[in-house]
């Protein structure tokens, strides 16, 4: 039985640790989280150990592996403890918010040679994956366009969360970055990208945007587009469609179910997802399953710290042409590192 510790228990630090619950190979063994109720309540649920602090677990002999579900702002000194203490890393984007401390990090990381995934979960959505292979398979053709739509709940962080998260491009859209390089196999040349705040004053409060469209000439040349909205009040929204010389493949809108009525001439059917937890329920356990075959297989392929790092640099090129209207060569933020 691998033993598993937890770093931070806030909103993906809980739905971590019911992903350790599932997996029969795991016990989630300790947990750490400077405000004690958040501890509890985890640590109670599960029987865990309580640590007075995150260097205590990376230095128990009998934690196998950890989870980094910490504050953005913590992730660097996480990962780096965790990684230095010879333990296997199971991690939250980003490494750090700014690049080139990050791009500093992976190359310490790598030195330290321990098995280390990032939490690009959405790679793990079943139809997302299928959509992806059949790409792969040449189903259909060279790929003209990607159209990537990620929108809702109907919520927003808190301005603290806001503030400390880097902003919309480097904390939401990053994950359908790392999907747009997953399913193209290559990176894109040149990001342009345009922000709002349309939806709720209280972001651009934070000093950020709340909704954005990226576009992207990719190297071979397709062109992807990523529609991205912090709030929808439908709930939340994620689809993928996928456009090429050959056909078309959609990974569609998920509704919570498919029950459907007929009422006088209106046909009625089940709504979206309330929030990203729940839309990727599934997937947050296959991501976490797939760290623990890792372990046991280091060929199997998850997303490195490498990608980690390429969807970030991509997402600052992003910040950068919103904030000063043009179009960032992806050679540009690169040179920087
Ligand atoms: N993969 C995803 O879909 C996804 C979704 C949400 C958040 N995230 C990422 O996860 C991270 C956490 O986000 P969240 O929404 O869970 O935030 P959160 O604020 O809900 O939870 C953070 C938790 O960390 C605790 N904490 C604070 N300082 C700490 C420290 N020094 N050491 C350990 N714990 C500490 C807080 O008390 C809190 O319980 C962020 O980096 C965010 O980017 C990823």
């Amino acid at each position: 039985m691998l033993r598993i510790g937890l770093i931070g228990c806030g909103r993906i630090g809980r739905v971590h640790s019911l992903s350790v619950d599932r997996n029969r190979k795991c016990v989630l063994a300790a947990v750490f989280d400077p405000v004690d109720e958040q501890a509890k309540s985890v640590a109670e649920q599960f029987g865990s150990e309580i640590a007075g602090s995150a260097e205590e677990v990376f230095a128990a002999s009998n934690i196998d592996a950890v989870i980094i579900a910490s504050p953005t702002g913590n992730h660097k000194e996480h990962f780096l403890g965790a990684a230095r203490a010879g333990k296997p890393v199971y991690g939250e984007k980003p490494i750090d918010n700014n690049l080139q401390s990050a791009n500093e990090a992976v190359k310490e990381l790598r030195r330290c040679n321990v098995p280390i995934m990032i939490g690009f979960n959405r790679r793990y959505d079943r139809d997302h994956a299928e959509l992806r292979a059949e790409i792969k398979n040449g189903a259909i053709g060279r790929v003209q366009t990607m159209q990537l739509a990620s929108r809702g709940p109907n919520s927003v962080p808190s301005p603290s969360y806001l503030r400390g998260s880097g902003g919309f491009y480097r904390d939401k859209c990053v994950h359908f970055i790392d999907l747009v390089r997953w399913i193209a196999g290559e990176d894109p040349v040149e990001i342009a990208a345009m922000g709002s705040v349309i939806a709720d004053a209280s972001v651009g409060e934070a000093g950020d945007v709340d909704t954005a469209g990226i576009m992207m000439r990719m190297a071979s040349g397709s062109i992807a587009h990523i529609d991205n909205a912090r709030r929808a009040v439908y709930g939340y929204d994620d689809r993928i469609e996928i456009f090429g010389t050959a056909g078309l493949i959609e990974s569609s809108r998920k509704r919570r179910g498919n029950v459907m009525q007929i009422r006088g001439e209106s046909v009625v059917l089940e709504g979206l997802p309330k929030d990203s937890f729940a839309r990727y329920s599934e997937s947050y356990a296959a991501a976490f399953d797939a760290f623990i075959a890792m372990l046991d297989d280091r060929h199997k392929e998850v997303p490195t710290i490498e990608d980690g790092l390429m969807a970030q640099a991509i997402a600052e090129a992003a910040t950068i042409s919103g904030a000063e209207s043009r179009i960032v060569p992806l050679k540009e933020i690169l040179a920087t590192l």
